[in-house]
């Protein structure tokens, strides 16, 4: 077979093994759509851990693959920097000429400050109210699917829900939600390099974005009796009300991209996974209480991000090899979460595991997502339901799922399921 290093898409994919180490380059999105990305972490893991890749479409990069040393960077945020102006924290640097600043590509002390701001959404009290609302939901999207005949699962379900989550997060327009779905998806596009003129209209859609939310800033910011949505909390946080537009929008983006395709691809994810592993959906639906341990397991198995990039503040060591100031440093948490050394039985999905928390999806440290609860309520409500619909009969995935053309966001565009009637 050729060699496949670059990032073309449906080119043919190297045998991980049969190509010199310091020529891998996980950062290709080909490995991730077609799924061939697992041998390659596997060697790195085994052979090279913490890895240099000299050059890619990304440029230079380090790639740290082992479950305790992405724990390590995680939690170093002093010497592993998240800055926006630094490329911030995905292996594509931050845009020059198109800036948004976010508080993830933040650090301290502005990034906590203004983590504050919005956590309060997804506080105990908070998260109890939203689950009623998001099971009347669920259960509605379930009850209004097609039996015996094919459907797509991921927009039917994965995408119908989550943009209905955001939309009650946000407390936006229910009938224009699916804006919340396509602004997700535009701002998470990677244009090809060089394609100027796809990069000018994904912009200008962004633009449509900022007008749009900020005529909902306009509406809330001065409100006596503010409500308890997210927009209201950024327009009148002391530390998010000055905040410019560009920083708006950034922060808009990261709260509509974190809620979103994360949780739609886990959605998708833990359905695939049942049905690859039929002994564990049997497991499940002679036991629905497993759904309990079953969501983190999901989340581990499917990790919807599957890098986090930070770079280093100072020269350092990390795994025994040196790292210099300025270079590039990306945690892959979806080899971290394949870790045997530091996961039992890491590459098989088990739903009633001993530890299933004990995962790198979320993160670690000061940037530790802010809504894995609220992730794994919703995915909990979601399965909770879809076992009182169909206890005996497994809805089955009758295609192959298509998956998403990137190294960051690891999920798929369409599922062709059925539900046996
Ligand atoms: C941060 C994953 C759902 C909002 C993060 C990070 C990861 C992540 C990996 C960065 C952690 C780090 O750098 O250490 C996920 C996964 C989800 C999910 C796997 C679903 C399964 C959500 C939801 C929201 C959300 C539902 C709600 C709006 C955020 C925000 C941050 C974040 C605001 C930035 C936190 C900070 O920088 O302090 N998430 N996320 N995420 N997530 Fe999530």
């Amino acid at each position: 077979m050729s060699e496949s290093l670059g990032a073309d898409r449906d080119k043919p994919i190297a045998d991980a093994y049969a190509i010199p180490l310091e020529k891998i380059d996980v950062s290709n999105p080909e490995l991730f759509r077609a799924n061939a990305i697992w041998p390659y972490f596997e060697r790195l893991r085994r052979e090279d851990p913490v890895h240099y890749c000299k050059e890619s479409e990304y440029g230079s990069f380090w790639s740290v693959t082992k479950y305790k040393d992405i724990m390590h960077v995680d939690t170093n945020h002093g010497i592993y920097s998240s800055e926006a102006t630094l490329g911030g924290v995905a292996l594509r640097n931050q845009e020059e000429g198109f800036f948004l600043p976010m508080f993830i590509m933040m650090d301290p002390p502005k990034h906590d400050a203004q983590r504050k701001v919005v956590s309060p959404i997804v506080a105990p009290g908070n998260l109890a109210k939203l689950e009623s609302t998001i099971r009347e939901r669920a259960g509605k999207i379930l009850d209004s699917l097609p039996i015996n005949e094919t459907f797509d699962w991921v927009d039917r379900v994965s995408i119908e829900l989550t943009t209905q989550m955001l939309a009650t997060l946000f407390d936006f327009p229910w009938e224009e939600r699916r804006k919340l779905t396509r602004w997700s998806d535009v701002a998470t596009a990677g244009t090809a390099f060089g394609d100027e003129e796809a990069e000018k209209a994904r912009r200008n859609e962004l633009r449509d974005c900022a007008a749009y939310f900020t005529e909902l800033w306009n509406q809330r910011v001065n409100a006596t009796e503010p409500g308890n949505d997210l927009i209201t909390m950024l327009a009148q946080g002391e530390a998010t009300k000055n905040m410019g537009p560009m920083e708006y929008l950034g922060n808009i983006l990261l709260l509509i991209v974190g809620g979103n395709d994360t949780t739609r691809n886990s959605i998708t994810g833990g359905l695939l996974a049942l049905n690859e592993n039929p002994v564990q959906y049997k497991k499940l639906r002679d036991n629905p209480a497993l759904v309990e341990s079953m969501v983190p397991e999901i989340i581990r198995w499917q990790t919807p991000l599957s890098h986090m990039r930070r770079t280093a503040l100072q020269d350092t060591e990390l795994g025994g090899k040196q790292i210099k100031k300025g270079d590039k440093v990306v945690m892959w948490y979806v080899s971290g979460n394949r870790d045997e050394e530091a996961i039992e039985n890491a590459n098989s999905f088990i739903i009633d595991r001993k530890h299933p928390r004990q995962h790198l999806s979320f993160g670690f440290g000061i940037h530790r997502c802010v809504g894995n609860r609220l992730a794994e309520m919703q995915l909990r409500v979601v399965w909770e339901e879809i076992l009182k619909r169909w206890p005996d009969k497994p809805i089955e995935v009758v295609g192959e799922p298509t998956r998403v053309f990137s190294n960051l966001i690891k999920g798929y565009s369409s599922m062709p399921v059925r539900i046996p009637g």
